[in-house]
Parts: C-alpha cells; structure tokens; sequence
C-alpha cells in the first residue's frame, strides 16, 4: 500500500504560493470601484495616493519617470547605476518638478540693453524676468509684453526703461491660492518672492500653479514637493548621505538578500545618518522581516519573483512571492511597518493579491518599462515597437556598474554570475495610461471583496486556493483574441 510519508525528514517541506496559486473570494459589497480609496502608507513617514512604486531599474527609474510616478499619486525609485553627483541631481530634479516657489529664477538687471533681455529670456525659455541690482533687491519685472515693438521702447534702450517698476511681491510662506488671488487683483502671471529685505528669492507663475492644479492626485511631501525615493547600495552611505541632502523622501537599502547581517549592520547605521525614512529589502522570509523590523521604516520583499530574474534558477533559492509576503507581513503589521511587494506582477490582479496578502504597496519593473518615461529608445523588431528592459544582475547592468545588488563587488572581475537577462518589453505609450489600467482593476478587485479602503481590504480579503484546471480557466480560453486589450495579455 503507498504511504504518503516521505522517504526522508528533509523532504517534509512546506508549500509556498504565487499569484496564480491563489484568488481573491468574492464577497458581499456595495462598493464601486471608482469610489475605493487607493491612499496608502509606504513608510513610517510616507503616504502615497495610490499603492505602486515603479523599481529601482537603469531601464525604469530616472527622474522623468520618478516625475511622472508622483504626480500620479505613487512612488519613483530611482536607480543606482548613476554617479552618487548624479543621484543628487535626480533626487533634486524631481523635488524642483512641481515647486510652487521656482529657486532657480532667471533675473535681468537694469542696464542690460532690452535686446540682450529678449535674446536671453527667448533662450532661458521664460517670457518674463524679474529685475535685480546687485544685492538681488527687486527693482522691477519685465516681460515679454513691456518690450514689443509696437511700444515706444527701442532695442538699445536700458531694462530700467521697459520695465514696470510697481512690483506686486509676496513673502516665502505665500501659498498657492494667496498667490493666484494676487495674480488676479493685478492682472499679473507672476510674483517674485522676497524676503524682509526686498532680495529675490524666488518666483511664483501662473503657469507652475495651474500645473500643480492638474495633478490632484499628486503623491506630496509636506513642503508642497514631490515625492522621490532612491535606491542605495547596503554600503553606500555616501550614496545616501548625499540623496538625503537633495531632499530624498525614503532611502531604499537595494540589496537582494537583506537578510545578510553585514547588511543588516550597515542599513542599520544607515538610518542613524539620514532624515529620509529607510526601507530596507529584499527580504522574504519571516525570520528576515524579523531582523530588521525594529529599525526599518518599511520592508521591501521579493526574492526572485521579477520578470527578468534568473536568482531561483541560478541560485536555487527564492520564496514564491504571495508566500513571501504573507510571511513577512505576519511580521511587520505587529510592529506598524510598511511592507512594499516587489516584483513578478504582470497584471492588476496580481497587484491586489499581493495587497490582500499584507502588502500596503506593489513595486513594478517590467510593468512600467516600456513606457514614454522610462529611460530608454523606442525600438522596432518585426514591425512591432518595443523598449529594452533588463535585470540589475544582468551582464549588461553589472558592466555598467549594477552588480554589487547581486554581490559582485569587484570591477575587475569581468567574468559574471548574472542573476538576471537582458530582454526587450512591448512598448505601452504614457505612463499615466499604464497607471490608469493597473489601479483601476486594483480598485475592481477592492469591489469584489467589498473594501472602500486599503487597510480595510488587507483585513477582509481571502483567498481561495486554485487548481491549475482553474487557472487554465481564469485566462481567455477556447478564442483567438482578435482586438488587443489595455490590460491583458496571454503572454505575460
Ligand atoms: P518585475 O517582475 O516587475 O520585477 O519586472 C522587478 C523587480 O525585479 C528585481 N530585479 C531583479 N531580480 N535579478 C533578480 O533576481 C535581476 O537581475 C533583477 N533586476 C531587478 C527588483 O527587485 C525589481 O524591482
């Protein structure tokens, strides 16, 4: 008679799941989508207002997409295959994107010629400047329309004829709308800011205002700017000294397995340098979620789930993702820390799922690659566009200086173990669409379970467990799929 015990104690394992292991159990609701709430915490100190990150990738994070990311309501991380000058420049990049208060104004003096301020106010790309004298005391403003040539004002004249004199200013704690009311009673599109001296030090228009106004849903720090993360290597304190400085919202420790001490000692010391809160990962394991709860500001988990990863296979180790985040969240929910899903998601179920499994947010690579934003050209193999798209622990990346996430440390070291493939992605066209498909099915999934908001959804959901007859039957099956859908793909 067989027996169903196992030849060896060793060969009595648990099983670990994965997205397709797994459903969500529809339940009773009177929730539409639409109107389930996306806002999320994503670290101690970090409220997003939708659940997604977009992965610290050289072929998905700079600061266009890191832009792109928060004005959408979530969380760019930006890369570390860059320069730690040019993190900074990135970090502040994106901090200066939607500032109310521009810093870095163009500014006339009054003995410049009105021809050399139309010449350098075409070039800077601006259509008005402030007028400064030497101690940056604002004696005027002129713009494009005190220097046309139907006024009786020639090229060679001097600024301090053209321009208006009787400045409207506002002081540093202006807000938008004191601003706007300003620029109405005047008839204006522009106040500098000064401070108790009259000296410029900034300017505030009409146009950045109505840019922030499109973007409601914008992910902001309390400053009014966006928010940005960046990914350090695990001893790269100069990298994250120097992102704090810029004004980096979170400081994320970019280590594959975060679960080696030495690690664990250095993110620890780490989070005594910075103001930025840190997240520390990957993890995937209770124990890991352990080691670390007491000092992260958030845990980040995914050992091998990602698209373009090769770990399991080459390594034989990893933790199927929804497993992986389950266990960790055991964790982390009794200490308050965030925990964040990194990787494997292909579709907007996966993304709930994951959140169902006690993530607060998802992180997303492949998803978000081959977007307008993503670092990267357009590129066309047999008539269909696509965008590069490839591993940290790739050849490539590692060449360009990556490797170190996949402890590689040595740059003379030429003969790589890579963790990861170089691959290509269909290109999808704005990020904002490819966000639009992904949180509006996350909110269908929000509309299943019957939750209005996400901490209500991580209690309520369930799942059942699906056989492989039942996957095979989730998927489009027994068609040929004539018109593609936004938001499906046999393929992925
Ligand atoms: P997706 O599935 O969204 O995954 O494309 C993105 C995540 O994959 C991780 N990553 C890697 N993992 N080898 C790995 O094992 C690699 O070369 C590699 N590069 C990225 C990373 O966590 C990312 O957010």
């Amino acid at each position: 008679m067989a027996s169903d015990e196992p030849f060896s104690e060793k060969l009595r394992v648990p099983e670990a799941l994965t997205f397709d292991d797994v459903l969500l159990r529809p339940k009773e609701s009177r929730v539409e989508p639409d109107d389930a709430d996306m806002a999320t915490r994503v670290s101690t100190n970090v409220t997003l207002n939708i659940p997604v990150l977009s992965a610290a990738m050289d072929t998905v994070t700079e600061a266009e997409l890191a832009i792109e990311m928060a004005r959408e309501g979530g969380l760019g991380v930006l890369h570390r295959n860059m320069t730690v000058e040019e993190t900074a420049e990135h970090v502040e990049t994106v901090k200066r994107a939607d500032e109310l208060i521009i810093r870095d104004v163009v500014t006339a003096s009054p003995e410049q010629t009105v021809r050399e301020v139309d010449r350098m106010m075409g070039k800077e790309g601006v259509s008005g400047a402030p007028v400064v004298d030497d101690d940056d005391v604002v004696l005027g403003i002129i713009s494009g329309t005190d220097i046309r040539p139907y006024l009786e004002v020639g090229d060679r004249d001097e600024v301090r004829e053209a321009m208006t004199d009787e400045v409207i200013t506002a002081g540093e704690d202006v807000t938008a709308r004191e601003a706007l009311e300003l620029m109405y009673e005047h008839k204006i599109e522009r106040v500098p800011i000064v401070d108790e001296e009259e000296r410029l030090t900034g300017l505030v228009t009409m146009q950045g205002i109505l840019a922030r106004r499109e973007y409601d849903n914008a992910a902001r720090a309390s400053d009014g700017s966006l928010v940005v993360g960046v990914a350090v290597g695990p001893f790269e304190t100069d990298r994250a000294l120097a992102a704090d400085e810029a004004g980096a919202d979170i400081v994320f420790i970019d280590c594959a397995h975060a679960h080696n001490l030495d690690v664990i000692d250095s993110a620890r010391e780490i989070k005594t340098q910075v103001d930025a809160d840190v997240v520390v990962g990957n993890v995937g394991t209770r124990e890991a979620a352990e080691a670390i709860v007491d000092f992260a500001d958030g845990i980040k988990v995914g050992i091998g789930p990602g698209s373009i990863c090769t770990t399991r296979v080459v390594s034989g180790s990893g933790m199927p993702q929804i497993t992986a985040v389950a266990e960790v969240a055991d964790v982390a929910t009794q200490h308050d820390v965030p925990v964040i899903a990194d990787g494997g998601i292909r579709y907007s179920g996966d993304a709930i799922k994951a959140i169902a499994a006690g993530a607060d947010a998802v992180m997303l690579g492949s998803y978000f690659a081959g977007t307008d934003e993503a670092p990267g050209r357009v590129i066309t193999m047999n008539g269909k566009r696509y965008k590069q798209y490839r591993g940290m622990g790739s050849v490539g990346a590692m060449k360009s200086g990556g490797g170190d996430r996949y402890l590689k440390d040595d740059p003379e070291d030429e003969e790589y173990v890579p963790e990861g493939v170089e691959a290509a992605t269909p290109y999808k066209g704005s990020l904002e669409s490819e966000l639009h498909q992904l949180v509006g099915g996350m909110q269908s999934g929000m509309g299943y379970v019957g939750a209005e908001t996400i901490p209500e959804f991580k209690e309520r959901s369930e799942f059942v467990r699906v056989s492989s007859a039942g996957q095979t039957e989730s998927h489009a099956h027994d068609v040929v799929i004539t018109d593609e859908a936004p938001n499906y793909s046999p393929d992925n």
